[in-house]
């Protein structure tokens, strides 16, 4: 089992490995190019972890030039509590330390209970201050 950079090659696997964890929501974002460009530009930041050739973890990392941001963690559920999460995260914090990038923020669903438990035992504050809003640039 290793932690290795994500490429595209991995994407067929690394989605599919997404669509079936619960508590992460794919869309269009996650289609083979979108996942291309926000790999070329956040190079060498996102990991899978592998064994047996096939992709059992992966998350993707990035960031603006001031925040870093970590989306779609995952470990498939027959390698989970092997701390497999805790090494991808670390892949990613290790990589925004080293850009000088301060600090990472995540988006998790508030039904992923989860999800929030393994962020709050590593040490992730709640900011309760804060919502996620959006728009469709031109709507
Ligand atoms: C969240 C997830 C990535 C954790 O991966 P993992 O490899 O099983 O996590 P780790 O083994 O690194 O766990 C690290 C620590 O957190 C603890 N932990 C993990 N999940 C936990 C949970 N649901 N409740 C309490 N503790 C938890 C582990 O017991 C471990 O504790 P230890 O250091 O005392 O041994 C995995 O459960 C998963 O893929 N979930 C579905 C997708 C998801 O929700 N992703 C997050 C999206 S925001």
């Amino acid at each position: 089992m290793r932690v290795r950079k994500m490429t595209i090659k991995d994407h067929s696997q690394v989605l599919s490995l997404w669509r079936n964890s619960e508590g992460i929501g794919t869309g269009d974002g996650d289609s083979k190019k979108d996942i291309n460009s926000y790999l070329k530009r956040n190079p060498g930041l996102s990991f899978v972890a592998v064994a047996d050739k096939k992709i059992i973890g992966a998350v993707l990392c990035g960031h603006d030039g001031r925040r870093g941001y970590l989306h779609h963690l995952a470990v498939a559920p027959a390698h989970r509590g092997m701390h497999l999460g805790t090494s991808l995260v670390k892949a990613c914090l290790s990589g925004l330390q080293a850009l000088g990038i301060p600090k990472c923020n995540i988006f998790v669903y508030k039904t992923n209970t989860n999800g929030l438990e393994f962020w709050k035992k590593a040490g992730w504050n709640t900011r309760i201050d804060l919502l996620v809003m959006q728009k469709k640039p031109g709507s």
